[in-house]
Order: C-alpha cells, then sequence, then structure tokens
C-alpha cells in the first residue's frame, strides 16, 4: 500500500478499528499455546497486506520513552539488540543514536516490511524466534531493548522470554524494558496483558540488577494507559 495517510487521521484510525474486530476473530488473538500466539502474529502481518493500520501496535515512529532515554544514553559503537521489532521504527533510533544494532522479529513478514520502509538502514535485521535464538548471541549485545512483546506474552511464555532476554545481556550491559504496567495483584484483561512489578523483578533472578524504575502514563482520547521503563545492568 502506498498511500498510508497521517497516522494520527480519523481515516487511519478507521481502518484500524476495523483491522481490530478482523483479526481479534483469528487463532490466538486472545493468548492460546505459544503456536496459537505465533500463528497470530504473523497471520496480523500477512493480512494487513501492506497497510500499518492494521498492524495495531505499529505507530510508525519510534517510542518517546526510548527516544528521551538514546538522547541521554548514545550508543558511541556501542551493539544493541532490538528484541520483536516489528516494523522497525525503534531499531531505527537506535541505530540513530549510534548503536550497531541487530533487530529481530518472529515474523519474516515484520522484517521485510522493516527492510522495506528502511533501505538505507545500517540496522541488521533477521528473522527469529525469541525461544530458538542464535546460540552466539548468549551475554552478546550491550544494550537488549525490549518494549512491548513481554506483554503480548502470557506464562509460562512470558517467564520463559525473561530468561532468554537476560541471557542476552553482555556482561556489564544493560537490558531496557518498556511495558504497560499494572498494580500487584490486580487483573489484567488483554491482550495485551500489563506486567506487575514482581515480573519484571524476574529479570533479577536471572542475575541483573535493577538500576532504574520511571512509572508514567501515555494519554489516549479515551483512556491514560499507565506504563514503566526499567532499566537492568548485568555485572561484569
Ligand atoms: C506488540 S508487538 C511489538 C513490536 C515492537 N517491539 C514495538 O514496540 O512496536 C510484538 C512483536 O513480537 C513479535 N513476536 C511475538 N512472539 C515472538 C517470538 N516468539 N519471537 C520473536 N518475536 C515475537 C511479534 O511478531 C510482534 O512483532
Amino acid at each position: 500500500m502506498s498511500n498510508i495517510g497521517d497516522p494520527k487521521s480519523a481515516e487511519f484510525l478507521a481502518r484500524r478499528d476495523a483491522a481490530r474486530e478482523r483479526i481479534d476473530r483469528l487463532t490466538g488473538a486472545d493468548g492460546g499455546d505459544a503456536e496459537d500466539r505465533q500463528t497470530w502474529f504473523r497471520a496480523v502481518y500477512r493480512e494487513a497486506g501492506g497497510d500499518p493500520a492494521a498492524v495495531p501496535w505499529a505507530d510508525l515512529a519510534p517510542k518517546k520513552a526510548l527516544v528521551d532515554w538514546l538522547a541521554r544514553n548514545p550508543g558511541n559503537g556501542a551493539s544493541a539488540l532490538d528484541v520483536a521489532c516489528g516494523l522497525g521504527d525503534n531499531a531505527e533510533a537506535l541505530a540513530s543514536a549510534g548503536y550497531r544494532t541487530t533487530a529481530f522479529d518472529l515474523a519474516p513478514e515484520a522484517i521485510d516490511w522493516a527492510k522495506k520502509r528502511f533501505p538505507e538502514s545500517t540496522v541488521d535485521y533477521q528473522a527469529a524466534d525469541l525461544f530458538a535464538l542464535p546460540e552466539n548471541w548468549t551475554d552478546k549485545f550491550d544494550l537488549v531493548h525490549e518494549c512491548y512483546t513481554l506483554q503480548a506474552l502470557k506464562d509460562p511464555m512470558r517467564h520463559d522470554a525473561i530468561g532468554v532476554l537476560a541471557g542476552l545481556v553482555a556482561p556489564g550491559g544493560r537490558l531496557l524494558m518498556i511495558t504497560r504496567s499494572r498494580g500487584e495483584g490486580s487483573d489484567a484483561k488483554g491482550p495485551p496483558w500489563p506486567m506487575m512489578p514482581s515480573e519484571w523483578l524476574r529479570f533479577t533472578e536471572h542475575g541483573l540488577t535493577l538500576i532504574d524504575e520511571d512509572y508514567y502514563n501515555v494519554e489516549r482520547p479515551d483512556r491514560t494507559i499507565p506504563h514503566v521503563m526499567a532499566l537492568f545492568r548485568k555485572p561484569e
């Protein structure tokens, strides 16, 4: 689709609502097992037919919280991994901030789309499953950035993914997580399923230390969505 329109326009948002109704009916939309969920993510990208309005999480811009953090934490040639990169906006922000960036997503459809959107990119885009990553990625990246993937997974996948992500951080490196948040013990009606503090603190069970937590709200016309950006470090 060549004329996608302004992502904030009523016309774009109407296409998004229509797509949401369609994809909410697909197997795996409300959870299911790992295979159902993976099938659903791939179907969303495939059925979008090149229209980003039909990919509910595609903002077509990097997350503001990430951009603000990168302004204070430039890469200066350090390596970064963008986890489950979708259409690539956050990965491009990491690269623009001076990180040698690798980005992966389960869906080859998303990876092809990201490469098409950013033909001059220095990002190394790869199709890969979080639960079957190359062995030589263990302890490899100075910065691992994860945005909105954990909140899209339920336990046991969420629990397992936290262990995988922690393992990707190089000694002395950092992990930056951006997610919707909810109070400890409160209900989550997803997807997405906002995370509780005790869930992101599971990173500490995998050897990381929590060094910062920034709680903030994302305002929508009809609601306020609590978020957290949490930063962890792996000891040298
Ligand atoms: C809610 S989207 C977030 C995309 C992007 N990180 C962002 O901030 O816009 C979740 C992404 O996770 C990807 N994903 C889901 N399960 C995955 C897995 N097992 N391995 C890699 N990527 C996965 C989906 O294809 C989708 O692009």
